[in-house]
């Protein structure tokens, strides 16, 4: 093994530090500029740890299958056990991982999926009503607190969205800013001491929620009394601890790539009027007169579908995925030494052109049953894959379908900024404020009238939640 060469490292390191201010700063042109000067395999210095990034479907391939055996993601996300618990979901024995997994799998399938259609679109509709006839406003910070509202509604249940969303949501900003990928924890960063503050209020809130449901279920159960319900398979109750870390990750894992790549889709879509008129073309054969989508009009809507994967493809809001060594292994006639960091790169992988043809053009239609061109496995790999897979994919996709079908059916819109570049920094890819759109309600569709139900402390939540995006960054 020691016989093989190391991977070739990029140029421009600077001494001490090698890539780690450049990685910090934009690490997406400095992946593009390693794939160009290097080939697939290819190594960063960052700091004193060498990263070895691997591009293309073979790669990623790899990269999937061997997780957990030759590569661990548990030593890839060490924020994680701070945010979490060290016995919680990937940091926990496989075993105990695949039993926590087995918990919230079933929540994201089937029959479960039909009844968070009301509330993806009550929520749709609570925001066009505070939108009102025109206007403009800025994507992240109207989406941003829009998958929020849909998440604490669809995991926490009607009542808590309305009692405690507003306190929820803003400790729930701070603690998602204990999402640090690459400078040490130790360090006594602001964000991270008030991460540790606001998860002890988060659990704090949310045990009493629990207590509360124990005590008077709700009827018939919503995705949390389920949680409460659900037995392990030797029969074992499931803990208030693990309840609230599993509701904690769901909402954090899923909310601000849900964001982003929403924003995305949107001026994707503005971008390329054209396609968009077919969007709207289908929508109107799908739903007529413009009634409410149903999980059958959803799984007919295919020309947004198409647009939400070219959207994944283009603009990959996780844009590395990180692993580390957790041996010394070979790997295409490389030496990879025990505790390098090992990336994938979607960005840079789902702009090959050998895999996606003309890859920086915009064409939804690539993804239609007769061309599919992520037919090759590990292609798109935009919500990961094997078995760490996301779990909310079906979740995220049907929730983005019906906000942008519901915002297109009922609005005009105009991109005030028209090509927006996303966020610098090693962080989740959103579009970078301001990125604003304008818009006008359609006077080509019978008007609707049908309100979401009222909720108490609604005020409170729109007050918590106007302007601002939910997410720390
Ligand atoms: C556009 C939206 C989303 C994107 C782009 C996205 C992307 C991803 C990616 C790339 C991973 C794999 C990470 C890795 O292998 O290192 C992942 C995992 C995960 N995602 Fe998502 N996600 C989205 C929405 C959601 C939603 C809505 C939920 C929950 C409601 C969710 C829950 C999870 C969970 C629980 C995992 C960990 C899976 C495991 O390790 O078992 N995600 N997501």
């Amino acid at each position: 093994m020691a016989d093989h060469p190391l991977p070739p490292m990029v140029s421009g390191g600077l001494p001490v530090f090698g890539h780690a201010l450049q990685f910090l700063r934009d690490p997406i042109p400095l992946i593009e500029r390693g794939y160009r000067e290097r080939g697939p395999v290819f190594s960063l210095q960052l700091a004193h740890r060498r990263a070895v990034v691997l591009i293309g479907p073979e790669n990623n391939r790899f990269f999937f299958s061997e997780t957990d055996k030759l590569l661990s993601i548990r030593e890839g996300y060490p924020f994680f056990i701070k945010m979490f618990h060290e016995r919680f979901y990937f940091f926990a024995e496989f075993e105990e991982y695949l039993e926590q997994r087995a918990i919230i799998m079933p929540r994201f399938q089937g029959q479960q999926m039909h009844q968070y259609v009301t509330t993806m679109t009550n929520e749709t509709f609570a925001l066009m009503e505070r939108l009102g006839e025109k206007g403009t406003f800025d994507l992240i910070p109207t989406l941003g607190p829009l998958v929020m509202h849909i998440a604490a509604h669809a995991f926490l249940g009607h009542d808590f969205r309305s009692r405690l969303g507003g306190q929820f949501f803003s400790d729930f900003r701070l603690f998602s800013g204990g999402m640090e990928p690459v400078l040490p924890l130790w360090l006594p960063l602001p964000k991270l001491m008030r991460s540790q503050k606001a998860k002890r209020k988060l659990h704090k809130i949310l045990g009493e929620l629990i207590q509360e449901r124990r005590r008077d279920p709700v009827d018939p159960p919503d995705f949390l009394q389920t949680l409460i319900a659900t037995r392990f398979s030797d029969g074992r109750p499931i803990d208030d601890v693990l309840i609230i870390n599993l509701i904690l990750l769901l909402a954090w894992a899923g909310h601000e790539t849900t964001a982003g790549h929403i924003s995305w889709g949107l001026i994707d879509l503005l971008q390329h009027p054209a396609y968009l008129a077919s969007v709207r073309d289908e929508q109107a054969e799908v739903l007529g007169d413009g009634r409410d989508l149903s999980m059958t009009d959803a799984r007919q809507l295919q020309r947004i579908d198409w647009a939400l994967k070219e959207t994944e493809r283009l603009h990959p809001v996780a844009f590395v995925l990180m692993r580390k060594a957790a041996e010394t292994f070979t790997w295409q006639g490389f030496h990879i030494p025990q505790d390098a960091m090992v990336f994938v790169a979607p960005t840079v992988s789902h702009r090959m052109p050998e895999v996606f043809p003309d890859p920086d053009q915009y064409r939804p239609e690539r993804f239609s049953p007769e061309r599919d061109e992520s037919r090759q496995p590990h292609s798109l790999i935009g919500f990961g894959g094997g078995v760490h897979r996301c779990a909310g994919v079906n979740f995220a996709y049907l929730e983005m379908k019906i906000v942008l079908s519901l915002l297109l059916q009922h609005y005009d819109f105009t991109l005030l900024d028209p090509d927006p570049p996303a966020v610098a920094g090693a962080k989740t890819k959103w579009p970078a404020s301001p990125c604003r759109v304008q818009y006008r309600r359609r006077t080509d569709l019978p008007k609707k009238t049908r309100r979401p139900p009222s909720h108490a402390g609604e005020e409170r939540l729109a007050e918590a939640s106007a302007g601002r995006c939910p997410v720390a960054h």
